[in-house]
């Protein structure tokens, strides 16, 4: 009989620090309530779903000692780059004209359209550009401009004409800019009308390349 009593004592005594020990635990689980936390009164309903399988996964790296909070991966971003050139000349025209391009060195993104010339932004942020051309005429100048939505942002020349010497030494000429440009704002090279651009297949002297530095919003 005293055996007996004294047991239960035991169990009760346990019980109470079982209950204890599971309300201690219980306590210190709620300010760890860092992530997003449900309104609800029931202080167990608290931690979201994912939140839980956060924690949870939290100490199970500790446990297998690891970082639970591993430095994460640069989010993917876009990649935009091109560069093309024509393979043979162009000009004179009777109009300012969006120069086309028959050469494509490379169009990471498909932001450059060929058969329109035209770079179209896919995404906000932050752009480098080059251009250049080449003159080889002795009654032509050589003029391309860049610009951005029906606005000319640079422009290159060479005007040195000689009309006594039909063979002139080229001309070369190049620009480079960075823009701001926001998502769908289009770039392109316009020749102007009466200018001439000398290119080959070998030098593709003229040419146009861009890329993206940097978008405007890290994780587009
Ligand atoms: C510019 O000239 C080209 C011919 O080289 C012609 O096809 C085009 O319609 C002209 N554009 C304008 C706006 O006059
Ligand atoms: C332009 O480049 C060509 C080669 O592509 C060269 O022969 C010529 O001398 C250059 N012109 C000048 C003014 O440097």
């Amino acid at each position: 009989m005293e055996f007996l009593r004294l047991r239960l004592a035991v169990l009760g005594v346990l019980a109470i620090v079982g209950s204890l020990g599971l309300r201690v635990t219980r306590a210190s689980a709620a300010p760890k309530c860092r992530w997003v936390c449900d309104e609800g009164s029931n202080r167990d309903s608290r931690l979201t779903y994912d939140s839980r399988m956060e924690m949870n996964e939290g100490r199970q790296a500790r446990r297998l000692g690891v970082d639970p909070y591993p430095p994460q991966p640069t989010p993917p971003t876009h990649r935009v780059a091109f560069s093309v050139a024509r393979t043979t000349p162009i000009g004179p025209l009777p109009n300012d004209t969006i120069l086309p391009f028959d050469f494509m060195f490379s169009n990471a993104g498909g932001a450059f359209d060929m058969e329109t010339g035209l770079f179209t932004a896919p995404v906000s942020g932050t752009y480098f550009f080059s251009f250049r051309g080449q003159k080889r005429s002795a009654q032509y100048l050589m003029y391309l401009g860049l610009w951005k939505n029906g606005e000319e942002m640079a422009g290159v020349y060479e005007d040195n004409l000689d009309p006594q010497n039909p063979n002139p030494s080229p001309g070369n000429a190049s620009n480079n800019l960075i823009l701001h440009l926001f998502e769908r704002d289009q770039v392109y090279l316009m020749i102007s009308d009466n200018a001439i651009a000398f290119s080959t297949v070998f030098g593709k002297y003229v040419g146009f390349s861009g890329f993206l530095l940097f978008p405007d919003n890290p994780y587009a």
